[in-house]
């Protein structure tokens, strides 16, 4: 289940080539058209917020420019490895025309979960529909209501334009009807909605995500830029084994150690940007779950160059809340030092 969700997570990342081999010609389910319990839109933001949907959708969920253009708040473009096109991403907003506001709620959480249009057409798999399948039913009616909450914007993205149609998509298991209250299972979702394997989890040589080494430190970017993301498994000596569930979560939402030393660089930007608004039932529930996975040795930080060649950035400075900028995380966060993205916001 773990290495399932793993491997989809990863494949949704690698995108176009990645599904391919799950393909299932299934026919496409009839959405129904019954409308969802109402929601609360404020929990939904919540969710979008550590999913990070603004980093790909724009800060005013419109997608990318029409004229495919650089500027926020307007969103970005993915392009397929290998030059399999392009997916500018979607205008998300409830606007009639260009937007999602004739889609009933069925067909929306269909596209969010399952990764399938009202046409049928099966999105590209950089949309991470393959993370976004184990959120559960109760979090994606407060999700929806989030989305129609927003302005209506008119803006019509670029069309696709893909070498290959995206593969049907399979799951091995149902989206969870109700989110688990704080508990290692509610911070298995929320670690998978936040992404944060793509960071503290190493690759294979293919480039998929390491299932032996699930959450067990990588290093990010190169040369003199490069950072460990510590191995975060319960291994005493080379992971946070030590740590209790309480510190654990005073690491995540305030970047603090339990040395009292800051986290800094590409974590740090992330809890400013999305992990410092967790819940503190959340970000227990996290901690839960990461004491329960399997303990890793691994030492990341041991193939890193000699700290005299890191860069002494601002970094080190404590951690700032950082007002509005949502889901631009997310750029690291889906696909960014990959360099799969073709950014076009400044950001
Ligand atoms: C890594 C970038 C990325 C992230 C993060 C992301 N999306 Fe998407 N999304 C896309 C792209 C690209 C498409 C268009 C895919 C295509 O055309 O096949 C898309 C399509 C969609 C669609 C279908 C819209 C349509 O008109 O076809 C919906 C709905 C959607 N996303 C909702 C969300 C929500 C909600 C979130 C956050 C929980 C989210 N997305 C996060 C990139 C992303
Ligand atoms: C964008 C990449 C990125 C993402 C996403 C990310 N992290 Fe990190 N994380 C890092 C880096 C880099 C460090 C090391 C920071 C440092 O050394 O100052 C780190 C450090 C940590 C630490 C401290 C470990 C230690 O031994 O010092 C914890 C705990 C942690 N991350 C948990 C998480 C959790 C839980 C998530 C998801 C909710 C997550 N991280 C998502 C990059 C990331």
């Amino acid at each position: 289940m773990l290495k399932r969700a793993l491997l989809l997570a990863a494949l949704g990342v690698l995108g176009l080539t990645g599904l391919a081999f799950l393909a299932e010609a299934a026919p496409p389910r009839q959405a129904t058209a019954a409308p969802l319990a109402v929601g609360d839109p404020a929990k939904g933001g919540y969710l979008a917020r550590l999913g990070g949907c603004a980093g790909c959708h724009g800060q005013n969920y419109a997608g990318q420019r029409a004229d495919g253009t650089a500027g926020a708040p307007f969103g970005i473009t993915l392009t397929a490895p290998g030059g399999g096109g392009t997916a500018p991403a979607s205008n998300i907003t409830p606007d009639a025309e260009t937007g999602i506001g004739r889609w009933s709620d069925a067909e929306l959480v269909r596209a969010i979960r399952d990764g399938i249009r009202p046409d049928g057409k099966v999105l590209y798999p950089g949309m991470p529909y393959a993370r976004w399948h184990t959120i559960a039913d109760d979090d994606m009616e407060h999700l929806v209501a989030f989305l129609r909450s927003n302005p209506a914007v008119q803006n019509k993205p670029p069309a696709r334009q893909l070498q290959v149609e995206p593969a049907q998509p399979r799951f091995s298991a149902p989206s969870p009807k109700s989110s688990p209250g704080e508990s290692a299972g509610r911070g298995e979702i929320l670690i998978t909605v936040a992404n944060c394997a793509n960071c503290h989890t190493p690759r294979t040589a293919e480039g998929t995500l390491d299932p032996s080494k699930y959450l067990a430190g990588n290093i990010l970017g190169t040369g003199a830029t490069a950072q460990a993301a510590a191995n975060i498994t319960p291994d005493r000596a080379t992971g946070i084994g030590d740590w209790t569930v309480e510190q654990i979560a005073t690491a995540i939402k305030l970047g603090r150690r339990p040395n009292g030393t800051a986290l800094s660089g590409a974590m740090a930007t992330q809890i400013n940007n999305r992990f410092q608004f967790l819940s503190d039932t959340d970000a227990r529930a996290v901690a839960l779950y990461l004491k329960s996975i399997p303990a890793v040795q691994n030492r990341p930080a041991a193939l890193l160059p000699a700290p005299a060649a890191m860069p002494r950035t601002g970094d080190d400075a404590p951690v700032l809340p950082m007002a509005g900028a949502a889901g631009l995380g997310a750029l690291a966060l889906g696909l960014g030092w990959l360099g799969r993205r073709r950014a076009s916001s400044p950001a």
